[in-house]
């Protein structure tokens, strides 16, 4: 069950009785954590900030049992209630060869969260990247489907009932378009297209309903809030809704920069949360992140665009950080009934795919940066 024995900081934040503070110091000594809690670690906690309105997710892998320093823990069970694995559960990782399955991280992942009561949100079963190329080999449209109802069977199926949510297709719309790709779906010409047809996506939604009859299911994609790839967002979710494809959620992946965050990005987002909706659908932020410097975008590639060490913030850049958080929380915040989750890619700058852009609420050093205050500011103010 979950432990009780949380950081120093956000006990004391929530007012519990100096006895007990004193037992949660007493018991972090005896585990030998006590050195590494600093007091302003972990701030003040988002997801109780934002219970009953949504929750509030990170993502990460347990490569290695001792993947994570004891202030990154503490960081994960005090902030977060939901954990989506970064990498470990894509088809590539964990499904290298059709009959080799690599099960220990996210196994590890699985029971970290049973053990924290934390709800995991499974990511990703069909996807044009990270999978390998044994899915196509000399497939036909039947082999390829076989493969594929056998990866979700055999993944969906093993954490049946311990996994709240799967991202189902992931980013199967093509960047950028125009006025005239605005009114069709605009399909990547993924391998999964090219073998199987347009109808990839309804067979996906449906194995992965038959492997879990309870689980959320989403469609997950960047930039879909705005322009051309809104609209084709559109298109495609009405026809995979008039085929019949189970589907209950739209994630928007939210790679964004701080600049980004302009009123009209904020007016795109808004509208796209009101487009969902009248389809019947909830919407979940499945990869927020807000680059400071530089480019934001959920585009893979690039060169390792963000990898590498990142120049310390200003302050200016920390506050204009913050800012920008707290608008997009106070969005999120006004939409909370169709709203059910808002999860961070990744845990920490340090740990972040964008490293370089300290794009996180969490320093290299697992301080908590401005942007923190700002978003549970929000959730104060209601
Ligand atoms: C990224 C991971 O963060 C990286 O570690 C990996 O090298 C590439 O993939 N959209 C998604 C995520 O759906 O799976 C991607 O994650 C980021 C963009």
């Amino acid at each position: 069950m979950h432990d009780t024995t949380g950081p120093l900081e956000r006990q004391s934040l929530v007012g519990v009785s100096r006895r007990s503070f004193l037992a949660t110091a007493t018991a972090a000594l005896a585990a030998g954590r006590f050195a590494a809690l600093p007091v302003e670690a972990a701030g003040p906690s988002m997801k109780d900030a934002y219970r009953g309105a949504f929750l509030i997710g990170t993502a990460l892998d347990f490569r290695r049992p001792d993947e994570f320093s004891a202030a990154e823990l503490d960081i994960i069970t005090s902030q977060f209630n939901t954990i989506t694995p970064e990498n470990s559960m894509k088809p590539g990782p964990v499904h290298p060869q059709e009959n080799s399955w690599n099960w220990t991280p996210p196994d590890a992942l699985v029971g970290f969260c049973e053990k924290n009561a934390i709800t995991v949100m499974g990511h990703t079963l069909v996807w044009h990247s990270q999978t390998n190329p044994w899915f196509f080999d000399g497939a036909t449209r039947e082999v390829a489907l076989q493969r594929m109802r056998d990866h979700i069977h055999a993944l969906v199926g093993r954490y049946k009932g311990k996994i709240a949510g799967w991202d189902v297709v992931n980013e199967a719309i093509n960047d950028g378009g125009d006025a005239t790709t605005a009114a069709t779906e605009n399909l990547r010409t993924a391998p999964w297209l090219k073998t199987v047809g347009p109808d990839y996506l309804v067979q996906a939604f449906k194995f992965a309903r038959e492997a879990d009859p309870a689980a959320a299911l989403h469609y997950n994609d960047y930039n879909i809030e705005s322009g051309p790839k809104h609209q084709s967002s559109l298109r495609l979710l009405e026809r995979l809704k008039s085929e019949g494809a189970p589907i209950t959620t739209v994630g928007i992946q939210g790679h964004w920069s701080v600049a980004r965050v302009t009123n009209e990005k904020l007016d795109d987002i808004e509208r796209a949360i009101e487009n969902y909706k009248a389809l019947k659908l909830k919407v979940a932020i499945t990869e927020l992140d807000l680059t400071m410097t530089g480019e934001g975008g959920g585009q893979l590639g690039g060169g390792g665009r963000g990898r590498g060490a990142a120049a310390p913030p200003s302050a200016e850049m920390l506050q204009a950080q913050a800012a920008a958080y707290a608008k997009l929380f106070a969005l999120f915040l006004k939409h909370k009934d169709v709203i059910d989750r808002v999860t961070f890619w990744g845990l920490n700058d340090a740990r972040s795919w964008r490293a370089g852009q300290n794009p996180l609420v969490f320093d290299r050093d697992n301080q908590a940066k401005p942007a923190l205050q700002a978003i549970v500011e929000v959730a104060k103010r209601g």
